[in-house]
């Protein structure tokens, strides 16, 4: 088992020059003494040994690297499927509470059956459910097949968030996890906050559970969504802050109150000019949309100063963000505007 010993200050660097040349031996734990440090290679092809001052031993007792477990791995071995197949399974998957849910290549279909009883035993799911594709343009619906179970009512936890749902009816987005996660510490304390398309609680939920707002109004269209809204907000305890309102939150949303304005609708433009009108004297509106890269950020901030003149509102943009990426050349971003 071949090592070289460096001096530590020299570790780094070579560890870096060996890893370029693909010669690390990641099954081994680098050993660290007070002054050496021994780097496990497979080899030395390339090494300038005198360069480095080091040396090359024979590692008598290496230290191997626990193995990290691989959830896929172990569902490779306990499928029965054509080797050919093997390679189109999953290796990425959306959780919801118990509820699994995969995107399943055409040529497996034939084996949904068993593709889905052994993901849920490996992942310890109850429900699993095929992503068919898409959702629906405004109340996001997703397609989706049951493939497994009975129940999709799901409770998911995040960042010590409950959000209830119904993982046939209602999607949920993980690439928004950061965005959720930034949402429950943007709050000042005492800010009035307007969600204007709250769905189950995405926003308003984090923003009433880690922060001190004063008041959230969370205005979401569709019914399905709004029932599990009500549900969430006493699920997590923040009913007092919370106030789900039922609605288009072009006529609902309430007006000249806000200090803190949520869009997280992808197509919201047409709703920007209420949305100044829902920021009392001065606030912030968080405004997502999804545009081609090379349209950025010229697009999006655009439609805020176009929005703003209509209303004879001052604006500054103070930040934009790019959350995740949409779809091939397509970002989803979120600009942090302020009003005036
Ligand atoms: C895409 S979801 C929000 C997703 C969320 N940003 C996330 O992190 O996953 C947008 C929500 O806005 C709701 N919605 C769409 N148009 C609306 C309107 N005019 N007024 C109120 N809610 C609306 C939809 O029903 C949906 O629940």
């Amino acid at each position: 088992m071949l090592a070289l010993r460096v001096e530590r200050e020299k570790a780094e660097d070579l560890r870096l020059e060996l890893s370029r040349l693909n010669l690390l031996d990641s099954r081994r734990k680098f050993l660290v003494g007070d002054e050496f440090v021994e780097i496990p290679v497979l080899g030395m092809e390339g090494v300038d040994l005198a360069k480095w001052g080091a040396v090359s031993v024979e590692q008598e007792e290496p230290v191997e690297r626990a193995e990290v477990y691989d959830p896929h791995k172990e569902i490779v071995d306990n499928l029965q499927i054509p080797d050919d197949l093997v390679g189109l399974l999953p290796k990425k998957w959306e959780m919801l509470g118990d509820v699994l849910i995969l995107k399943l290549n055409e040529e497996l279909r034939e084996y949904d059956t068993e593709v889905a009883k052994v993901y849920a035993e490996v992942l310890g799911a109850a429900t699993v459910l095929e992503d068919v594709g898409g959702v629906s343009e405004v109340i996001r619906k997703p397609d989706v097949r049951l493939l497994l179970g009975e129940r999709t009512v799901a409770t998911h936890r995040e960042n010590g968030v409950l959000y209830k749902l119904d993982a046939k009816e209602i999607m949920f987005s993980s690439g928004n996890i950061d965005e959720r996660i930034r949402m429950a510490k943007v709050c000042d304390d005492g800010d009035i906050v307007v969600d204007m398309f709250a769905g189950i609680g995405y926003f308003s939920l984090p923003m009433a559970v880690h922060s001190r707002p004063e008041k959230v109004y969370a205005v979401e269209i569709n019914p399905v969504a709004f029932g599990f809204l009500e549900g969430n907000t006493k699920l997590n305890g923040v009913e007092n802050v919370v106030e789900p309102i039922l609605g288009d939150c072009l006529e609902m949303a309430p007006e000249g109150v806000a200090t803190r304005v949520v869009m997280g609708y992808l197509s919201g433009q047409n709703y920007l000019p209420k949305a100044m009108r829902v920021i009392g004297e001065r606030g912030t509106i968080h405004y997502h949309e999804n545009c081609p890269n090379e349209l950025l950020p010229d697009r999006p901030v655009g439609n805020v100063k176009d929005a703003a003149r209509k209303e004879d509102r001052k604006i500054e943009v103070l930040n934009q963000r790019r959350i995740k990426s949409y779809a091939p050349g397509v970002s989803h971003v979120v600009l942090d505007v302020h009003v005036s």
